[in-house]
């Protein structure tokens, strides 16, 4: 694992996007793995600004994502289909045939789950997997216990993600369920690129870099892949500026 330690958020951000838009320098058709939450969005942000300035075009790019919540539609403003819209997928011109996400709303959620987990192999490698880190360690919504090897399957969120996540549906109720790639098919892809920034998540990130792989903190199930780059600001990390 390699670890950037970087001053703040904004750092994290432009760095982050730097690594993303190589990528898709080097690999125009890339399939790339995109996670939603607030930690990404700076990432974003700088990636739809240096695409347009430096006129770099995503038109064929592929990209699927970590999660969805179950029991709410697309359209919905909290779903993920509505973040990935609004911060990647038109800012950047992404094709909507190329954009892959959970179906939160399928009838049969198991049925949607061998479908999303098929739709990931037949894009074939992930090139590169952006993550967050939950304050309990979890990837995607990969929750403390599930097994290393698992595939896209559904949760039941922990109370640590609801309370993590209630500021979203303040007025609406709060999904408890989510659909989420599994640890096993996130660490099928060639690459990963794991973002933590903020305090709060200072406790799952020294976990982490203490390197011992545990199923007690999901992310530690990185511990096992041979190209992950972590970058995470000082607070993050438990350093002073
Ligand atoms: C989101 C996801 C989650 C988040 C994590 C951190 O697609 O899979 O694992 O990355 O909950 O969320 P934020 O960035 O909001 O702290």
């Amino acid at each position: 694992m390699k670890v950037i330690a970087v001053e703040d958020y904004e750092e994290m951000s432009r760095l982050a996007a730097e690594i993303i838009q190589s990528k898709v320098q080097s690999v125009p058709n890339a399939v790339l793995g995109f996670a939603t939450g607030g930690t990404p969005i700076g990432t974003y942000k700088q990636l739809v600004a240096n695409a347009k300035e430096r006129h770099l075009s995503f038109r064929m790019v592929r990209t699927v994502n970590l999660d969805e919540y179950v029991g709410i539609s697309a359209e919905h403003p909290e779903s993920y289909h509505s973040y990935m819209k609004k911060h990647v997928f038109e800012p950047l011109g992404i094709l909507p045939e190329n954009c892959h996400l959970p179906d939160g709303e399928a009838e049969d959620l198991v049925l949607e789950c061998e479908r999303y987990e098929k739709v990931i192999e037949q894009l074939g490698e992930v090139e590169l997997q952006v993550l967050g880190i939950g304050q309990n360690g979890h990837i995607g919504f990969n929750e403390p216990m599930t097994p290393f090897s698992s595939k896209t399957h559904v949760v039941e969120l922990t109370a640590s993600t609801l309370t993590a996540n209630a500021s979203y549906f303040l007025n609406v109720k709060q999904p408890t369920h989510a659909i989420t790639m599994g640890i096993g098919t996130i660490l099928k892809s060639r690459e990963i690129l794991l973002l933590a920034s903020g305090e709060s998540k200072r406790l799952a990130v020294n976990i982490l870099l203490e390197g011992k792989a545990d199923e007690k903190v999901p992310a530690t199930a990185l511990i096992t892949h041979p190209n992950v780059t972590i970058i995470a600001d000082y607070p993050a990390l438990g350093l002073k500026e």
